[in-house]
């Protein structure tokens, strides 16, 4: 099977005054990848107009684009709109729900959605109390049974999770303890094990690390822009035993 080569960034936060700033630094990436994820945040305050700017910014690469919404993304209620706007450049937009893209023959399943918080096993908000915390609770766990009847029923070859927030810990490593439960949620990492995939990147903590693993194995990547430090980052999907951070 070929290796197959994944860039991802979230986070990038555009606006009007980043127009035509962002194509740029995307220049040449047929050669170094051959599918972009983007892991949501990709407006500021979820405008129409930073929702225009994202679709110019990633219409027609040479390389499929596949995108999850942010919370940034939901700010100003249109994420609908701003969905529609990326889906009309030929972005596809997952709200948690799979795309299968033929990458080089290899059929690629992309599953995933904006994800949400709760925190992590032991430290975690539970559904009791007031009807305000258990919808929040209720959120997360009804978008995690979402991607694992997503994964059940994927038909690929290799499969990715795309999340905007965190499904371990690990990634946060440089954010405030204090706002882990905003940050992620391990309901999020149990529905991904219990199904199985080779990867899953995120953005949204903007100060965490870049790697971390699930307590199944697969390999998380924290690919929020001010993580990376660069455009995209790079993961391989390839044969057992190969650098994964290496294509
Ligand atoms: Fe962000
Ligand atoms: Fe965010």
């Amino acid at each position: 099977m070929s290796q197959l080569r994944i860039a991802a960034v979230g986070d990038v936060h555009l606006g009007e005054d980043l127009r035509g700033r962002y194509r740029s630094r995307l220049s040449g990436i047929e050669e170094k990848a051959d599918v972009l994820l983007l892991a949501g945040d990709l407006t500021r305050h979820g405008t129409l107009e930073e929702g225009e700017v994202v679709a110019e910014e990633f219409r027609d690469l040479p390389v499929p684009v596949v995108a999850v919404l942010g919370n940034h993304d939901h700010h100003s209620d249109k994420p609908a709109e701003i969905a529609t706007m990326l889906k009309d450049a030929g972005i596809s937009v997952l709200h948690d729900d799979a795309v299968v893209l033929d990458v080089k023959g290899v059929r690629l399943g992309v599953v995933g959605g904006k994800g949400f918080g709760g925190g992590f096993a032991g430290k975690c908000a539970s559904e009791f109390g007031e009807p305000e915390i258990k919808a929040f609770v209720n959120h997360t766990k009804r978008i995690a049974d979402r991607w694992r009847v997503a994964l059940k029923e994927l038909q690929a070859d290799r499969r990715v999770v795309l999340s905007h927030y965190s499904p371990v810990n690990d990634t946060l490593a440089g954010e405030p303890l204090e706002i882990y439960p905003f940050l992620g949620s391990y309901l999020l990492a149990e529905a991904v094990d219990s199904e199985g995939a080779d990867l899953i990147l995120h953005g949204h903590a903007h100060m965490g690390t870049e790697k971390g693993m699930t307590p199944g194995g697969i390999r998380v990547r924290n690919v929020a822009l001010p993580v990376l430090g660069r455009a995209y980052g790079v993961y391989c999907l390839g044969e057992d035993g190969e650098d994964p951070d290496h294509c």
